[in-house]
């Protein structure tokens, strides 16, 4: 891989912000967010892509954990790849960003996975309670990767094929100003803050994604930091058409556009709600929505049947375990996060899709049903 191979992640927000469009990203997602799912959303418009959270400490110590929580595109164009850590030492952080600043565009940290086993360790969420750790260790890492020759100069290091981010993906506490407090202390000084850029999820450790993100959290937020550190919302990023707030990035967003999935349509969502704007938000990231629908960012309201052979092309070169294969397409083959709830297959035929034995059966389980479709 070469260097030019590599865009600095501040450029790619400039680039967004001079077509007046949000900056487009798909989440970590563990389990999911791996090579060939990256490689699909990045052709249909997503700016960058998250891998899932690798755990630093094993990732260090571990050539195995190594070789299957990280894979890179040897050819062909890399997406602009964020690795995300899970990490709760700054030497850990500092060491796994060093061994994979060679093949990505930026390391992030993990302060949002709820989940029990990772706030048990000090990991995820859990650092929303630590929040001079979490300085120490971007700051430890920024440090170790200058040290290693990398650009972490933010702005300064934007044109150079060396230039690396280092960001951090968080949520909210019940009592906003906790955050504000949090944001404060990970930023540092006004004129060279230590993270490039911040990924808010604005909902608790304790909040089921069933709720909706807290629109008004985020608007505070946005409004005192977006000046100082380009920000990214995640949560209820379910289409392009029907997001929880307002923004003037989105006046010049293209149209949607509706799949020609043959529809089997379900009932629609169609409540309304004054919207909030948001104007200092700089970026958008889907997670479970993309994952149903890799073509959301292109504008596309449900998941089309070219993003469905665009994903097993992709496969075919990046390989996933059946299992999860199958699993990706039963996603994109049910009905999204947003409200249009037509579907590329009945739920009966995602049923007989999920028998397929192995990739020969489901490759010919697909074409048929495409066909079908078409005719
Ligand atoms: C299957 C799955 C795996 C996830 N794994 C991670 C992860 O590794 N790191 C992380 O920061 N968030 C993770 N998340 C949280 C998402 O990145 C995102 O913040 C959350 O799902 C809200 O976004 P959404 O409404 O677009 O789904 C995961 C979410 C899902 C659904």
């Amino acid at each position: 891989m070469m260097d030019s191979d590599f865009v600095h992640p501040l450029k790619v927000f400039d680039l967004a912000k001079s077509q007046r469009r949000f900056l487009y990203a798909s989440a970590p997602m563990v389990r999911y967010s791996k090579l060939a799912f990256r490689q699909t959303v990045y052709e249909y418009g997503t700016d960058l892509c998250w891998t899932p959270m690798i755990l630093a400490k094993e990732f260090n110590r571990n050539q195995f954990a190594r070789d299957s929580d990280f894979t890179i595109s040897t050819s062909g164009p890399q997406p602009p790849t964020i690795v995300q850590f899970g990490a709760n030492v700054p030497l850990e952080l500092a060491r796994a960003s060093s061994l994979v600043a060679p093949f990505a565009s930026g390391v992030d940290l993990n302060c949002g996975c709820p989940q029990s086993w990772a706030c048990a360790e000090t990991l995820g969420a859990a650092l929303m309670e630590r929040r001079e750790l979490v300085r120490d260790m971007v700051i430890e890492t920024r440090e170790r990767l200058r040290q290693d020759g990398w650009g972490v100069g933010k702005e300064k290091d934007i044109n150079s094929p060396k230039g690396r981010s280092v960001s951090i993906k968080i949520r909210v506490h019940k009592d906003l100003r906790k955050t504000m407090d949090f944001i404060t202390t990970v930023l540092g000084p006004e004129q060279d803050r230590h993270i490039d850029f911040l990924t808010i999820h604005p909902r608790m450790r304790s909040t089921p994604s069933s709720t909706p993100i807290n629109v008004e959290a985020l608007q505070i937020l946005t409004d005192t930091f977006g000046d100082r550190v380009p920000i990214l919302v995640s949560g209820d990023v379910f289409t392009l058409s029907a997001l929880p707030f307002t923004s003037p990035l989105l006046a010049s967003t293209s149209p949607t556009i509706s799949s020609s999935s043959g529809g089997h349509t379900t009932t629609a969502d169609t409540k309304k709600k004054p919207l909030v704007e948001i104007p200092k938000l700089a970026g958008l990231m889907s997670a479970r929505a993309i994952l149903a629908n890799p073509a959301l960012f292109a504008g596309y309201e449900t998941c089309p049947w070219e993003a469905v052979e665009t994903f097993m092309n992709k496969v075919a070169r990046a390989p996933l375990p059946f299992k999860l294969t199958l699993h990706h397409l039963s996603e994109m083959c049910a009905p999204g996060m947003g409200p249009n709830k037509s579907t590329l297959i009945t739920k009966a035929e995602r049923a007989a899709m999920l028998n397929c034995a192995n990739m020969v059966d489901l490759v010919d389980f697909l074409d048929e049903k495409r066909e079908i479709k078409r005719s």
